[in-house]
């Protein structure tokens, strides 16, 4: 009888199990299309917007592929490399990995190189913004000279040679203040800051807080200190004036005012102007292992999981929310999509680039708590992004967010298929973010669980059919913007940001690579990828942490 009982449980189990598990592989091995073609598809996808963009708009900083439209940045009319020098390292990444286009690739790279070396040319009298033109443009040169080495692909100098001028005419901008704090822009012939035009003249504090990885490793690369004592003396004033630590709990208002280094105004958010302040922190440690950027790090994830965090409803999703009138403020469930950047940076800061399985194993992880619960909520933000394109008409997010709290609703705000959250009329857009596929990428590299896969081809196939014009021609395919993302059938916007071909496209392609060693690169706040630096290479060039809390 006991014998029968046993068996007859086994048996249920079994069945319930079998019942369980078949239809779940099933539904993903239909759903999961093979890297490889995913890849092929990516590829494609970058090749007809590059190749649109060189035949209609080549070496213009702004595009607009719907009709052709081009000009360029600064005043002067004189190009700053915008769309080009932001793809290059992708372009390499994808030569490097094709199957399918690795010459074109290739020819794609030296044509851009030429027109780096001919064309560029950055003694242009105009003021450029100091924190764009660094991420995007010597952050694209340094990346491009380390994959350019590492590939061996082209000629490494020639991109060397222009982030060195372009790093010496943006380390003039940190003479303009007492402080150290650079000004918003800088004159790139004269040299001259020049203070943001609105806002009282007070700098977006994530500006001069994300400078800081580019010139350290442009410190690193040159052995010129200089550029590595202009970016941390920033820091200084800005925790010791504002008492950072302990009257902000490590969370900064979204404003400073550069001659005082005093916040400006009270609006924390992890979205625009406050993201990548907290971004470089970890970022600064992972690249070059100083331990107090670590700890400040750790102080600031703290004070957001105080003061940010609630869960929506009806799903209990857990987002990171606004405190518009400081710490003690009412709570506002609005979020960016700019935010969703999170989960891969927490999930990073967690693991430090290892798998989360191997990280288990370590001491600087079983031993902290704190590492488990920035995996936790890693996994519980990137879900969040993913159900902002899950959730939404079109199946991708619109640029702002205000999650269900239970009472907020109001007249004209469209409201989520599950009921999670709202969107206002003037955040129906899509710029084609990289932030959510950011996170994917960076929680399957760390997990491996195929999961992240199938969200990443959701979200990529939602881009591919809704951003796509002259569709049904494969000569003339090309991708832009949406005004409206929400209301069917989408709208498009006659725009192409730089974002879509540097970052997008980039970290959709490294989800479906395999093998890709998170340890051995630190990306920046427009994904170039820079490599960990030596720490014995660092302390014979006397770059080490200057300064202390
Ligand atoms: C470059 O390609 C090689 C050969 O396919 C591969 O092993 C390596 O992982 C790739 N590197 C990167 C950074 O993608
Ligand atoms: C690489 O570029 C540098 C700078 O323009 C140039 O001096 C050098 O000759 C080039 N090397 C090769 C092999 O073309
Ligand atoms: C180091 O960089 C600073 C800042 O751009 C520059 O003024 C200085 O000339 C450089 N030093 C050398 C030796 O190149
Ligand atoms: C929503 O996500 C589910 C599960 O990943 C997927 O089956 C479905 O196709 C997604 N819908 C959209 C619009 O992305």
């Amino acid at each position: 009888m006991k014998n029968f009982i046993g068996i007859l449980v086994a048996t249920v189990v079994a069945i319930i199990a079998i019942a369980y598990y078949v239809p779940r592989y099933e539904l993903f091995e239909r759903k999961s299309p093979e890297a490889g073609e995913m890849r092929d598809q990516i590829e494609s996808v970058f090749l007809a917007s590059w190749r649109d963009y060189y035949k209609h708009g080549w070496g213009y900083d702004v595009y607009g592929p719907i009709e052709h439209t081009f000009h360029n940045m600064p005043r002067g009319n004189q190009p700053l490399g915008w769309i080009i020098v932001d793809s290059v390292d992708t372009l390499m990444l994808m030569y490097n990995s094709s199957t399918l286009h690795k010459s074109e690739f290739e020819a794609e790279i030296l044509k851009s190189e030429e027109w780096i070396n001919n064309v560029l040319d950055f003694d242009i009298d105009a003021e450029v913004n100091v924190f764009e033109t660094t991420i995007r443009m010597l952050g694209g040169l340094l990346s491009a000279y380390h994959l350019s080495d590492l590939f061996e692909v082209g000629n490494k100098t020639v991109y060397f040679n222009k982030a060195v001028d372009l790093g010496d005419r943006l380390a003039l901008a940190f003479l303009s203040s007492q402080t150290g704090i650079p000004y918003s822009s800088v004159n790139l012939r004269s040299g001259q800051g020049i203070k943001n035009h609105a806002d009282g003249g007070a700098s977006s504090t994530a500006e001069f807080t994300t400078l800081q990885m580019e010139f350290k490793y442009l410190a690193y690369l040159t052995g010129n200190r200089t550029y590595w004592e202009l970016v941390e003396r920033v820091y200084e004033p800005l925790y010791k004036n504002n008492d950072l630590l302990n009257t902000y709990d490590g969370l900064v208002p979204i404003y400073t005012f550069p001659d005082t280094g005093r916040f400006g105004g009270s609006t924390i958010r992890f979205g625009s102007r406050g993201d990548s302040f907290y971004e470089y922190l970890l970022k600064q440690y992972l690249l070059t292992h100083e331990k107090l950027y670590y700890d400040l790090y750790r102080k600031s994830m703290e004070g957001m999981k105080k003061y940010l965090l609630a869960q929506s409803k009806p799903s209990s999703l857990w987002y990171i929310g606004e405190r518009e009138q400081g710490l003690q403020g009412q709570f506002s469930p609005k979020m960016d999509h700019l935010v969703c950047f999170m989960g891969g940076l927490l999930a990073s800061g967690s693991t430090e680039g290892l798998s989360i399985q191997e990280a288990r194993r370590r001491p600087f992880f079983s031993l902290f708590p704190e590492r488990k619960s920035d995996w936790d909520l890693a996994e519980e933000i990137t879900n969040t992004c993913y159900q902002m394109y899950n959730q939404s008409s079109s199946g991708l997010a619109p640029e702002i967010v205000v999650f269900n709290d239970g009472n907020i609703k109001q007249s004209g705000w469209w409201q989520s298929s599950l009921g999670d959250f709202f969107v206002k009329p003037l955040d129906r857009h899509n710029l084609q973010r990289p932030e959510t596929v950011e996170s994917i990428m960076f929680m399957y590299h760390l997990s491996h669980n195929d999961k992240y896969r199938e969200w990443g081809a959701n979200i990529a196939n939602s881009f591919f059919e809704n951003t796509c014009i002259d569709c049904s021609d494969p000569k003339l395919r090309r991708f832009t913007s949406l005004s409206d993302c929400i209301t069917l059938p989408t709208k498009k916007s006659n725009n192409m940001e730089s974002f879509w071909l540097a970052e997008t496209l980039k970290y959709l392609y490294i989800l479906f690579l395999d093998d890709f060693d998170l340890t051995k690169v630190v990306f920046n706040t427009e994904a170039h990828p820079f490599p960990v630096l030596d720490e014995k290479k660092m302390k014979s060039q006397s770059l080490t942490t200057g300064w202390s809390l």
